[in-house]
């Protein structure tokens, strides 16, 4: 039988590569230079399966190409709002993301977050390393206590349920949270968290707020000028999930204005591109979309992505079928 043509649009970790070149006819991206959509429209058209990631836009329009040759569609990561799932269905393909394997890291990074700019440790590396610093005393560089607030959760899924284990387990934080689809009984029971009627009601009582929500045009400014006025002016915001849910200008204007008192972020509106306003802002610890990005993670997220091929060639259903 004939190898399956697959087309891979970033550099995987070199062991998965090296497991799709053994079982596939592929094309790698050797450069990881992001592909344009006319790249991606021209692989859609060449190969059986294509392999996206996250930052790669396979819109409608991308999706119409012609003649299509791609049946699979298996994404590198556990977000496909970047992905046209209504478009990719009406076109007969199948598409498959990678859940759970990075929810542990994801979670790592958002108490990471938490406690750097609680703590303000990303203040205290630079004030070293620009030799500022003529000793301990008792007013330097005071910062806010973790232990024992209350963090609230926007979306409480299973990247959220990894981070109120972290915090109320770890932290002996009280976990409160909004979900239009909410955990079981057992889980809210595990955190003994409490369920709140809206983001209004989260947003007023947390000392940390984390948004745990997939982006796309229902989640788009969830977090806007008028709800981000609503927290308190001691809290922080994180953001782990997806750029788009919070309003960058509102954000900007509260981490301005002390509305709030930070945030920290590892995703941002319209990135790769950043907001410069962000880089003058001492309050906001930044990250480079880097949730995921542990070696273990990556390789476990690729061999995802093989084991979903794998059920699609085989004609079984794919364990992380969207469409
Ligand atoms: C995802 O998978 O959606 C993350 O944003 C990157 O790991």
């Amino acid at each position: 039988m004939s190898k399956l043509k697959v087309i891979v649009s970033r550099a995987w970790p070199a062991e998965v590569e090296a497991t799709l070149k053994e079982r596939y006819d592929v094309q790698l991206n050797e450069t990881d230079v992001a592909m344009t959509r006319e790249e991606m429209k021209n692989a859609l058209g060449a190969c059986d399966a294509f392999l996206p990631t996250v930052t790669d836009p396979v819109d409608a329009e991308v999706l119409s190409t012609e003649p299509l040759r791609t049946k699979f569609i298996g994404n590198f990561g556990v977000g496909f709002n970047h992905i046209d799932l209504d478009a990719a269905k009406a076109r007969g393909l199948t598409v498959t993301n990678t859940p759970e394997v990075l929810t542990d890291c994801t979670a790592d990074i958002a108490m990471t977050l938490l406690l750097t700019v609680a703590r303000r440790t990303s203040e205290g590396e630079r004030h070293l390393r620009a030799k500022a610093w003529t000793g301990w005393r008792p007013t330097h560089l005071l910062a806010t206590k973790v232990t024992g607030k209350t963090l609230g959760m926007i979306g409480m899924g299973r990247i959220a349920q990894a981070v109120a284990k972290r915090a109320h387990h770890g932290f002996g934080m009280n976990i409160v949270f909004v979900d239009p689809y909410p955990p079981s009984d057992d889980v809210i029971k595990e955190f003994d968290a409490t369920q709140c009627e809206s983001i209004n009601e989260v947003l007023e009582i947390s000392d940390f707020v984390s948004v745990h929500c997939p982006g796309g045009k229902e989640t788009y400014h969830l977090l806007n000028n008028e709800n981000i006025a609503k927290m308190k002016s001691s809290a922080f915001l994180i953001n782990t999930a997806r750029g788009d849910v919070v309003d960058n200008d509102a954000l900007i204007e509260a981490l301005k204005n002390g509305t709030i008192s930070g945030a920290g972020l590892d995703v941002f509106e319209g990135e790769p591109s950043l907001d410069e306003r962000f880089l003058e802002l001492e309050n906001a610890v930044l990250l480079p979309h880097l949730g995921s990005a542990s070696t273990e993670t990556r390789i476990a997220m690729g061999n995802r992505v093989l084991d979903n091929l794998a059920a699609f060639e085989a004609g079984q259903s794919p364990k992380d079928k969207l469409v």
